[in-house]
C-alpha cells in the first residue's frame, strides 16, 4: 500500500484517469445513443461495432494499468467531505466504478467470444440478429445504466467539492508540484 503524503496523483495515473473517462463517456454514448439506430443489415454496423469493442478492450487494459498505479504510487489521503457518511459514499462509489468497469469489459468479451465476432469482424459470419440471445448482453446493458449512475455521483461529487466545499479537490487529479 502506498504511502498517503502527496498533494496529487501519479502524472501518469492523471493521464490515464482523464483518458479513461473520454474514452467511457464516448462508449456509453455511442452505446446509448448511436448503436441501438443502426440495423443490424446497414454495412457500418460491424465497423461500430468493432470499434466499440476495440476501444472496450483499451479501457479494460488501462483499467488494470490504473489499479497497478494505485497500488504502487503514493497517492493524497482520502478527501474530506465533510461528513462520515459522504467520506463513505465517496469510497464506495470509487470502489463500483472499478468494478462496474471490470463488468463491462468481462461482459463485452463474453460477448466477443459467444458471438463470435472475431468472425464477424473478419466478414466470415454474419452480424448476429440479436445480441440478447447471448446471456452476458443482459449484464452489459445493466451495468451501462449503473455505470452511468455512478458517474452522476462521481462528477456531482468532484462539482460539490469544487464549487461548494472549495477545497480545489480536482488539481489533485491534474498536474503540478
Ligand atoms: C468499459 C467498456 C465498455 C463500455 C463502457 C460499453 C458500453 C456499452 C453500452 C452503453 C452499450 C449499450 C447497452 C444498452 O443500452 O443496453 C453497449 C452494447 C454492446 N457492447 Fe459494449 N461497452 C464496453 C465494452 C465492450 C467490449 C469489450 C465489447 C466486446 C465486443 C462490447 C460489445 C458490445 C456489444 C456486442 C453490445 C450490444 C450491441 C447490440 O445490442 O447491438 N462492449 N456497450
Amino acid at each position: 500500500m502506498s504511502e498517503t503524503t502527496t498533494k496529487r496523483y501519479h502524472p501518469v495515473h492523471v493521464v490515464i484517469h482523464w483518458l479513461m473517462a473520454l474514452l467511457v463517456f464516448l462508449m456509453l454514448g455511442v452505446g446509448k445513443g448511436v448503436m441501438p439506430g443502426v440495423s443490424p443489415e446497414d454495412p457500418q454496423k460491424v465497423g461500430i461495432l468493432q470499434s466499440h469493442a476495440y476501444i472496450g478492450g483499451a479501457i479494460a487494459v488501462l483499467l488494470v494499468a490504473r489499479l497497478v498505479l494505485r497500488y504502487t504510487t503514493r497517492r493524497p489521503a482520502p478527501a474530506d467531505a465533510g461528513s462520515a457518511f459522504l467520506n463513505f459514499l465517496g469510497k464506495a462509489v470509487h470502489l463500483l466504478l472499478y468494478l462496474m468497469l471490470i463488468g463491462m469489459a468481462v461482459s463485452g468479451f463474453g460477448m466477443f467470444q459467444q458471438a463470435n465476432l472475431s468472425a464477424v469482424f473478419s466478414g466470415a459470419q454474419p452480424y448476429p440478429s440479436n445480441f440478447f440471445d447471448f446471456l452476458p448482453r443482459i449484464g452489459h446493458g445493466l451495468t451501462s445504466w449503473l455505470l452511468l449512475a455512478l458517474i452522476a455521483l462521481h462528477v456531482g461529487a468532484a462539482l460539490f467539492h469544487q464549487f461548494i466545499r472549495k477545497d480545489n479537490l480536482l488539481a489533485r487529479m491534474w498536474f503540478g508540484k
